[in-house]
């Protein structure tokens, strides 16, 4: 892993470690390394680049909660400790209602469907990225 290299070899601080992370998407392994070195996860890609926001099981759960599913899919990372996100969003709408996902509780339901969910669909895999994990 490059990060370990980083953090264990060239010992450089590291503020926060930037990847993609999401409801369909998988990063236990990482989250694991960072969490013992107490390195901050920022998740990009946090809306799964917006497909989050039909996805049936998300959306099912937004009705139980009078949300969206893409306030779902962001209140899930937002619950996690050490998880911060940057979802994009140009309309104003879209922005509020990002912001009000902090009101939402996901209860462990919730968090049990979502686990259930595919975790291999990575939306940013340049020729030039490392080797994932
Ligand atoms: N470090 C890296 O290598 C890296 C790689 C990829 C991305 N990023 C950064 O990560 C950030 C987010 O990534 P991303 O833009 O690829 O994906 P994203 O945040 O998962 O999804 C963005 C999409 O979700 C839509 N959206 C946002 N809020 C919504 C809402 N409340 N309801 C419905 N749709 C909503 C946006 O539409 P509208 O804009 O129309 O609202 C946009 O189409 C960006 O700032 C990007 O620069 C970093």
């Amino acid at each position: 892993m490059l990060l370990k290299k980083v953090v264990e070899e060239i010992e450089a601080p590291i503020a926060c470690n930037q990847v993609e992370y999401h409801v369909m998407l998988d990063q236990t392994r990482l989250l694991k390394y960072l969490a013992a070195k107490s390195i901050p996860l920022v998740s990009y890609c946090p809306l799964v680049q917006g497909r989050a926001a039909s996805n049936e099981t998300l959306e099912a759960i937004g009705k139980k909660h009078g949300a969206s599913a893409t306030q779902v899919a962001l209140k899930w990372l937002l619950d996690q400790d050490g998880v911060a996100a940057i979802p994009k969003a140009s309309r104003t709408e879209s922005q509020r209602s990002n912001l009000e996902a902090l009101n939402i509780g996901l209860d462990d339901e919730d968090r049990q469907a979502i686990a259930n969910l595919p975790k291999d669909r990575r939306c940013v895999s340049p020729g030039f990225a490392p080797v994932w994990d």
